[in-house]
């Protein structure tokens, strides 16, 4: 069965399925996985140490694969100049670029006219009518139910989806909450011209960077087992709950500030979790659709199983 969207036909991919930036975790084994068994696999560039480690990483996903893949920029997350980092990446030629956490306009300047393709995460209508106006080429847009970094505004992704496929003509794509082949085709329904997946690719055999502990932590959650921290720092995130996210939620109870908050938030309490498997030392980002997750398959297994799905729904409605 072809899989033909605007999205398939813009990054000249088989199945209109993105796998999400994934910080401190997406790297060339599973950017490569994903780009083939027929998605769209990205690296994630902020969690690289600098423009030579992400040169190295777009080689080594060139060396396993010759489908596109993308490079993600999480720009106002990191606290860390990423021009360079994204030069490098037009210096490599890589096929698609992808930005969200900020102002993409910098970014999309730096794009244009290469011939890269360009997506912008947003996570609010108005911000996806922006993205359009400053030329990006396509749209993802995260709903409330999604991992790690979401809108202020908690809307979800079944009222924002088609929300901003109103309001823009580029293709949008659908993120949140999305997890296997009912997913998708509910997002095709909404108007989306395909998806992007973040949690589910952590429970992959290719998504070495992730501990066994924190594949286990989405394997046992249900749909109550996430909790949205950094809200009071007006930049809300999806993480498992822990003892760790109950004293981050105590200490913004109590306002204690960024300054309060910092070692608790922070990439190093992050890893500590998601590469050591330590629970009561740090977090771990997810969504919602962590209780959706029951195994860690291949990547390529698990493309099989949700196109199979996915097809088995068209072939019914048809
Ligand atoms: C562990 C984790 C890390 C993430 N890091 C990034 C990131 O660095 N850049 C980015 O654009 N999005 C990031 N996201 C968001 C995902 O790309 C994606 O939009 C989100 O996971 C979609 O929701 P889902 O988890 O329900 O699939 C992250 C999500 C998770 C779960």
């Amino acid at each position: 069965m072809k899989w033909r969207t605007r999205v398939t036909e813009l990054l000249d991919i088989t199945y209109p399925v993105i796998q999400g930036g994934l910080a401190y975790l997406a790297y060339s084994n599973l950017a490569a996985a994903v780009s083939n068994a027929g998605g769209l696999g990205q690296l994630t560039a902020m969690s690289m140490s600098g423009p030579e480690q992400l040169r190295k990483e777009i080689q080594m996903v060139r060396e396993k694969t010759t489908r596109p893949f993308g490079v993600n920029f999480a720009i106002g997350q990191h606290g860390r100049p990423f021009e360079k980092m994204v030069q490098t990446a037009v210096d490599e030629q890589v096929p698609v670029i992808s930005v969200t956490g900020g102002n993409p306009k910098g970014v999309l300047e730096a794009v244009n006219g290469t011939g890269i393709k360009t997506l912008v995460l947003v996570a609010a209508r108005r911000q996806a009518v922006k993205a359009q106006e400053l030329g990006a080429d396509a749209v993802m847009v995260v709903g409330h139910e999604g991992g790690g970094h979401l809108g202020r505004d908690d809307v979800g992704t079944f009222v924002l989806t088609p929300q901003v496929v109103d309001a823009v003509d580029i293709p949008v794509i659908a993120s949140g909450g999305i997890g296997d082949g009912r997913g998708l085709m509910a997002a095709l329904s909404l108007g989306a011209d395909g998806v992007e997946m973040g949690t589910r690719f952590i429970a992959t055999k290719e998504c070495t960077h992730a501990h066994p502990a924190y594949k286990e932590a989405l394997i046992q959650a249900d749909e109550t087992s996430t909790t949205v921290i950094k809200r009071s720092l007006k930049a809300p995130a999806r993480a498992l709950k822990n003892d760790w996210t109950t004293r981050i939620l105590e200490l913004e109870q109590e306002e204690a500030g960024y300054e309060g908050l910092r070692s608790y938030i922070s990439g190093d309490a992050n890893k500590t979790f998601i590469y050591e498997g330590q629970k009561g030392h740090g977090f771990g980002w997810a969504g919602q659709v962590a209780s959706r997750i029951h195994d860690v398959p291949t990547v390529e297994e698990f493309f099989g199983r949700m196109m199979k799905e996915a097809e088995e729904i068209r072939t019914r409605w048809s």
